[in-house]
């Protein structure tokens, strides 16, 4: 039975796709900030009935010692780790650069990119000891080199999380490593991200022109949960790109607003 460790899974992306490992059969691990919140999180896995052991461990990707402890953990647990998602994030207050304060871009950069590096680094050491692993990590807004007001710091982070795990790929391929590292591509999901920027520090107000753009774009996180998993589930090859919102799919989707009922913002 396989195991899997999410960063940033006690609500959003990384508990939906928890969600979905555990229909699936996997050994789950949540982890982050708060453990109230982790415990409540293992409590709604352990409804869905299923084969594996889901347990829980803090871990702040800002602190390197937390996540060699996450690491630990899984390893006394479950011997290895089969494959390990780079979920945890914040999002940026609504500012632009020169107003930003200097701490807000150093959480910024030392979650999205800083914790997803430092996470990497230390779960790939794991898995090369075990002989084999697959790691994700998550991109989002500047990933592929879009830019928009404040969104800058972070869009600087996703865009270097794609290059960072293109990179990290290559080493795994070069060296042999029998690991596969990828990228996974989530597109505009509805969750308390797009409205709190520095995990809960601070309100986001989304413009009204940003929110018929999400209502067009953007879907609850169980939907990209379920497509995301799946692609990693039948994932073989290294260096791929499990992509929600595809160019294709975002035009179909402008095509067709005008049939389109949603309204994420009631
Ligand atoms: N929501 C979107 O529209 C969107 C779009 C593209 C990409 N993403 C990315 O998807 C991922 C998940 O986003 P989400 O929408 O589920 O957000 P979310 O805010 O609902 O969940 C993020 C989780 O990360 C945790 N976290 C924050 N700082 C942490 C730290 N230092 N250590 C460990 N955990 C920490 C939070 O506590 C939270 O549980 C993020 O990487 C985000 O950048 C989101």
């Amino acid at each position: 039975m396989k195991t899997v460790v999410i960063t940033g899974s006690a609500r959003g992306l990384g508990f939906e796709m928890a969600k979905v490992f555990r229909e699936n059969n996997l050994n789950i691990v949540l982890s982050d900030l708060n453990s109230d919140n982790l415990k409540k999180a293992r409590e709604e896995l352990l409804n869905i009935k299923a084969n594996g052991i889901v347990e829980y461990k803090v871990c702040d990707v800002t602190k390197t010692s937390d996540i060699k402890e996450l690491i630990e953990f899984v390893e006394n647990k479950f011997n290895k780790i089969d494959i390990w998602i780079n979920n945890a994030g914040v999002n940026q207050p609504d500012k632009e650069i020169w107003e930003l304060e200097e701490k807000d871009i150093d959480t910024i950069l030392d979650v999205d990119l800083k914790g997803t590096i430092m996470s990497s680094k230390l779960a790939i050491k794991s898995m090369i000891k075990n002989n084999g692993g697959a790691i994700y990590n998550v991109e989002g807004y500047g990933s592929n080199d879009a830019k928009m007001l404040g969104l800058s710091i972070y869009g600087t982070s996703k865009r270097a999380i794609t290059y960072f795990t293109e990179a990290l790929a290559l080493e795994c391929e070069e060296k042999n490593t029998n690991i596969i590292v990828g990228k996974l591509s989530p597109g505009i999901m509805i969750t308390d991200f797009i409205t709190n920027a520095l995990g809960n520090k601070e309100k986001i107000e989304l413009p009204e022109k940003t929110k018929k753009v999400y209502n067009i774009l953007g879907d609850y996180p169980d939907v990209v949960a379920k497509f995301l998993v799946n692609g990693i589930l039948t994932n073989t090859k290294n260096n791929a790109k499990i992509e929600w919102l595809t160019n294709k799919k975002a035009a179909w989707r402008f095509m067709t607003a005008g049939f389109n009922k949603r309204n994420f913002f009631n």
